[in-house]
């Protein structure tokens, strides 16, 4: 018998529950083997990131008319059916029917009987974190960090599926990456280093602009990727807190951080509960380390940007307080535009102000 997208989905989320599988590569994988039509390809992703994203929401929804633990395959069956129920507004005769045929066979009874009291009994929310499905520490951070409604509107929209923008060179990016590139105002003939560069999207956009750049990456199996992305770049396998360069040697250096990602959620399905409440802050001391040695760096009167895409402020403000504290000659740039608000003395995207991935990003240049 062929597959059907629910088999598939719940095989997929019983995987990325149980072995830690991203869901991100390991849906298209198991997609690839399969010899499902484009539409049930769409509708098994759709089943896969949804029920993903909604975990905390659904087990909620089934919860209330469970008594006992279940084994996790007839959880993530649940999960699957209260999703299609709830979040994808289906009639219950195909959601719970065709639910209950991929659960394991001696739960079905179980399967059909609770969601079919979950179409039937409406909901009310406990709180928001349950309603929009995130672990309580970033709700509660986001909340106390961007305000309680910009947080609601952000997590929200970070539940939907993301819009998928191409650049003119066919390069698949969001905009709020661009909008960062464009934010360096790298200029012709300018020594540009890119520090945490891989896969290399920021840094094909900064060579196009004609400046002579560099791209490193602390991570030598990424550096291929850059390569492949941004063939003719000059790329360095190097550590950015230690980086292989002559002090003052560069007009501008972008460190693109690495982060807690809570600004690109909607693309990563599994990420909101992978995180854990600890990352931000341990993050901030990697941050702190390296926009310190990209001060160095710097000729006088060079521009040092600083990205990451996240909303926390301990990766935002407490590195730009840093920054303010040790290197009191770095003098922040004009502002950004809107849909960039200002943050301190950076900005801040919030991902419902235009769409795009959230991010924080600072601009400071050294005294001439
Ligand atoms: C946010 S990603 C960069 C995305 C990239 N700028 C782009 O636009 O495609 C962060 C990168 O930093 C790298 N990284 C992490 N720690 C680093 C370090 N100490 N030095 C250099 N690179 C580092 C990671 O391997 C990862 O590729």
């Amino acid at each position: 018998m062929s597959v059907t997208p629910r088999a598939l989905a719940l095989d997929a989320l019983e995987r990325i529950e149980r072995d830690g599988a991203y869901a991100n590569l390991l849906l298209p994988e198991l997609l690839r083997r399969t010899g499902l039509a484009t539409r049930d390809r769409n509708f098994t992703t759709e089943l896969v990131y949804g029920t993903t994203r909604m975990r905390r929401a659904c087990d909620f929804l089934v919860d209330r008319f469970l008594t006992r633990d279940l084994e996790p395959r007839v959880r993530n069956a649940l999960r699957l059916g209260a999703y299609q129920l709830h979040f994808l507004a289906m009639k219950p005769h195909a959601a719970v029917g065709e639910t209950v045929e991929v659960a394991p066979k001696p739960a079905r009874g179980l399967v059909n009987a609770v969601l079919r009291r979950v179409a039937e009994h409406p909901v009310v929310w406990p709180d928001e974190a349950t309603r929009l499905s995130y672990p309580d520490w970033i709700v509660t951070t986001l909340e106390a960090e961007v305000g309680r409604e910009a947080a609601h509107a952000t997590l929200a929209i970070m539940n939907e599926a993301p819009t998928v923008t191409e650049r003119a060179d066919g390069y698949v990016q969001d905009l709020a990456s661009q909008w960062v590139a464009a934010a360096i105002e790298a200029q012709e003939g300018e020594a540009v280093a890119d520090l945490c560069a891989a896969p290399g999207g920021k840094a094909t956009l900064l060579a196009a602009t004609g400046a002579r750049v560099v791209a490193g990456d602390i991570r030598p199996g990424r550096i291929g990727l850059i390569r492949s992305n941004a063939p003719g770049l000059a790329v360095v396998a190097a550590d950015a807190a230690r980086p292989p360069f002559a002090p003052g040697c560069f007009d501008r250096v972008l460190i693109d951080a690495p982060c807690s990602g809570l600004g690109t959620l909607r693309r990563r399905p599994d990420a909101r509960w992978r995180v854990d409440a600890g990352a931000p802050e341990r993050l901030g001391l990697v941050q702190k380390q390296l926009v310190s040695a990209a001060v160095g760096l710097l000729r006088p009167g060079g521009t040092l940007v600083y990205s990451v895409c996240t909303l926390t402020d301990a990766e935002g403000l407490a590195v730009d307080d840093h920054l303010a504290r040790a290197y009191p000659e770095m003098k922040p740039v004009e502002a950004l535009p809107a849909p960039w608000e200002a943050h301190g003395r950076g900005a801040r995207l919030l991902p419902h102000a235009a769409g795009t991935d959230g991010m924080y990003l600072l601009r400071l240049r050294r005294r001439a």
